[in-house]
């Protein structure tokens, strides 16, 4: 079986109702990204940082997987497909996607903020004195800016072995994310579906761009990709 690494951004999850970053002018729920998404910021307000992410957390179960979330199943029956995603959400997930490396961590996760291997289920709301049994603060598995991504190794191996990449609803903003493609092997070919593209066709050697939005794009291109495969 020929091998898909998708690499997804907050594009993919837009239409079943979760906000992107960038499309809101820099703030993320009416925040500064870093007041909420750095460990400067948790620092400074914790009790502020865990009740943007307890909120996203009661977002993400009154919202659904979408059509571009279950083509992308689809392709299993025919390829090898690992999804790489920088979303927090677990709509791949539910949408019945097997293999989903997530770069940027989980919303319903969480982790001791004194060893960030201490990593745990999180259904419901972390509050400041909440601690695991060493004694930390818990906070959310979620990968702040300026912290390592430990899922990097494995996602680059996955891009590095693609036969196919499909890249959908990333504005390619946020490094080491944005870099994954490039560990693809010359000459694979790479579909880019975004309504704002953010790279030109000659940024990659065989990239085809779709300019439409994942429900609208992603559907049809798995049909291709289906029949190319028999
Ligand atoms: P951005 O908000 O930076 O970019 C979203 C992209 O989705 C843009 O290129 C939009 O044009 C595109 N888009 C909007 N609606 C779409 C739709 N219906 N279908 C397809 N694409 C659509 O989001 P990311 O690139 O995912 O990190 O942001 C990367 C990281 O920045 C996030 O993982 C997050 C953030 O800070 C952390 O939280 C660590």
């Amino acid at each position: 079986m020929k091998k898909i690494t998708v690499l997804t951004g907050a594009g993919v999850s837009a239409e079943s109702g979760i906000n992107t970053f960038r499309d809101a002018g820099g703030l993320w729920e009416g925040h500064e990204v870093m007041e909420v998404a750095s460990p400067q910021g948790f620092a400074k307000n914790p009790a502020l940082v865990l009740d943007f992410y307890n909120q996203r957390r009661k977002q993400l179960k009154k919202v659904s997987p979408n059509r571009a979330h279950f083509a992308l199943v689809e392709l299993e029956d025919h390829y090898d497909v690992t999804i790489i995603t920088q979303n927090v959400d677990d709509l791949h997930e539910r949408a019945g996607s097997s293999n989903v490396i997530h770069l940027h961590g989980e919303l319903l996760k969480m982790r001791s903020s004194g060893n960030e291997r201490s990593i745990l289920d999180c259904e419901g709301d972390i509050m400041l004195g909440d601690l695991c049994e060493q004694g930390y603060q818990l906070r959310p598995h979620i990968v702040w800016f300026g912290e390592a991504v430990p899922l990097l190794e494995k996602a680059a191996e996955k891009t590095q072995s693609a036969h196919i990449v499909i890249i959908i609803g990333t504005s390619m903003q946020v490094y080491p994310a944005a870099s994954l493609v490039d560990y693809a092997q010359k000459g694979v070919p790479v579909y880019f579906i975004d309504p704002k593209p953010s790279v030109s066709k000659y940024d990659y050697d065989n990239l085809t761009i779709i300019p439409k939005t994942a429900v609208q794009g992603i559907p049809p291109l798995v049909l291709d990709l289906i029949a190319q495969s028999s």
